[in-house]
């Protein structure tokens, strides 16, 4: 097994990939083998992409399109194929958040976030003193919140042409029959062995005797006749019946508290989404309960009106900017951002210009900023959730955003049913106005109530450039995914740089607490010597991110890039 460059395309060579016939994938004409298949980074389509974090669930989902599917298909189709192909963050026993441009111009968001369950209250996760047990809200049952992913799936179907029995058949085929693992998914497993085993008394897919190599082939039974039950029954397939049966026993093996009831009521929303301009682009991102919205149009207003392009890429004067707007967002984040069903979230506020001019009034640039003049902790998320980007030969722009929050989210699968549950309760501020063991913080925004969804940070977003489609846009990376967001528009906003550039440069993180900027290897090093001289505290760190971007261009060719972090790859045509 390889890494090969080959005329600028990454290729996989996988050497002991079992040669099975292939699966009935995708339908007639249009096989995509499950056993022999390559990392594509990089792709100049004429009609339709996806870039997805696996080879495999873009394949699914450019094959759906090419069968007569719009994006919508697709959309469905890949978080499907990332459910059983990337079981790290592709799921159906999480959440995520839809966002959409149709053709015609409307644009709306799906809000499929995880939902406190009924049982679930402020102090659920403090001991008799009052400290936060954190083990609790991330690991085993009671980290779950009522899964949101299956509703997202049907609350898109409206929009989408083939239906949904055609759209999931190829994540049962995977699934059923199985398919050939990367060498990166072969460690993840081979490393989460001992907690997979803790927190399942049942035997699990993902755990083998002997450590799992790349090719090995992955086969997931209990999932596929999940799957099936979907198929079959549609959203009751998940929220009631025998997969709801077996959710809520699973809960009751634990501690957990989710019930049948809070099963069958769970619902996805429409949101109106956070719309801003930046230097003639037009800027559309998802509202809260997410602050990855908000974010992104505080942080990118915050520099509008300073010559960025002139300042030069990852100069210091480009990085200090942006890293002094970085921290006056979240710190806003941490204070005022929550579900809005449950906490007024002061948006309009939060985004007016005369407010950010007032935020950056204390801006110096030859200094560093300091953040302890604000009372508050630090901020950690799980970095493990998945992005796609979609675009249609009709125009149709769709940007997903999904997760487990961790990696394989509470550890936990569902004994008999084959799927991981999330552990997003942790995204609520298990104690509001104290830091939890992670360092998570929030106020009465993001406090926990039963039914209100979590704060995240997913950030689907896209950029129209005169009124036309222009960006689709997103990442994985807990609190770093909208300063992922936030620097790939910037790159390619300001600094021209082609999608592929624009989301694999080197990053940069400052999310107000800790006062630390993380900085990705390869960082420029005169830039990180002037920002040490200035007073930053750096902070070297592993992978920032793993955007998936498609940019359209002006002959309406789709540049099509996957982030060179993982196994994330583009698939088109
Ligand atoms: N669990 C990561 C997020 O929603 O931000």
């Amino acid at each position: 097994m390889k890494m090969i460059k080959i005329l600028g395309f990454v290729t996989l060579l996988a050497t002991s990939y079992q040669c099975l016939a292939q699966t009935s994938l995708v339908g007639p004409g249009k096989k995509i083998d499950p056993y022999h298949y390559e990392i594509t980074k990089n792709g100049l389509f004429r009609r339709a992409a996806v870039s997805s974090a696996h080879p495999l669930a873009s394949k699914v989902g450019a094959a759906i399109m090419e069968q007569g599917g719009n994006a919508f298909d697709a959309a469905i189709a890949t978080q499907l194929a990332l459910a059983v192909v990337y079981p790290g963050a592709g799921n159906i026993g999480g959440g995520g958040f839809l966002l959409a441009r149709m053709s015609k111009g409307e644009v709306f968001g799906l809000d499929y976030r995880e939902a406190a369950p009924a049982r679930a209250n402020r102090d659920m996760y403090l001991d008799k003193n009052g400290n936060a047990i954190t083990m609790l809200s991330q690991q085993g049952q009671l980290a779950s919140g009522i899964p949101g992913t299956v509703a997202g799936l049907f609350a898109t179907m409206p929009y989408a042409k083939l239906p949904f029995s055609v759209l999931i058949q190829p994540a049962i085929d995977l699934a059923e029959k199985g398919f050939a693992i990367t060498e990166k998914q072969a460690n993840g497993f081979n490393g989460e062995k001992a907690i997979f085993q803790k927190q399942n008394s049942q035997p699990i897919a993902f755990v083998k005797e002997t450590k799992w190599k790349v090719g090995d082939t992955l086969i997931q039974k209990e999932l596929a006749a999940t799957l099936k039950r979907i198929q079959k029954d549609g959203a009751k397939g998940f929220y009631e019946g025998e997969t709801a049966k077996l959710l809520v026993a699973e809960m009751q093996k634990g501690n957990g508290i989710i019930s049948l009831e809070d099963l069958k009521s769970y619902t996805a929303k429409l949101r109106n989404p956070i719309e801003f301009d930046y230097r003639g682009h037009h800027i559309v991102s998802f509202a809260p309960p997410s602050s990855g919205g908000l974010l992104i149009n505080q942080m990118m207003k915050m520099i509008e009106k300073y010559p960025v392009s002139e300042y030069k890429f990852q100069s210091v004067k480009s990085v200090q900017l942006m890293i002094e707007a970085e921290r006056r967002a979240y710190a806003d984040r941490a204070e005022h951002m929550g579900d809005p069903d449950f906490y007024k979230v002061p948006v309009k506020t939060l985004t007016s210009d005369a407010y950010l001019a007032k935020r950056m009034s204390d801006y110096s640039p030859d200094k560093a900023g300091v953040s302890t003049a604000i009372t508050a902790g630090a901020i950690h998320e799980s970095e493990e959730t998945t992005h796609i980007s979609i675009v249609d030969a009709a125009g149709n722009m769709v940007s997903v955003t999904t997760t487990l929050n961790d990696t394989y989210g509470s550890k936990t699968v569902v004994a008999g049913a084959g799927f991981l549950l999330n552990n997003e309760m942790d995204d609520f501020s298990v104690k509001p106005g104290v830091p939890n063991m992670y360092g998570a913080i929030g106020g009465e925004a993001n406090a926990i109530a039963p039914g209100k969804r979590m704060l995240s940070s997913m950030t689907p977003t896209l950029v129209l450039k005169n009124k036309k489609p222009y960006v689709v846009i997103g990442t994985p990376g807990g609190t770093t995914i909208p300063t992922s967001v936030y620097q790939g528009l910037v790159n390619i906003i300001d600094f021209n740089m082609s999608a592929s550039d624009a989301i694999n440069k080197p990053k940069f993180h400052h999310q107000w607490q800790p006062d630390v900027v993380m900085i990705e290897k390869d960082f420029d090093a005169n830039t990180k010597k002037q920002l040490l001289a200035m007073g930053y505290k750096l902070v070297d760190r592993g992978g920032i991110g793993r955007t998936e971007a498609i940019r359209i261009l002006s002959d309406g060719k789709k540049e099509t890039a996957a982030d060179i972090r993982g196994d994330d790859a583009v698939a088109g045509f």
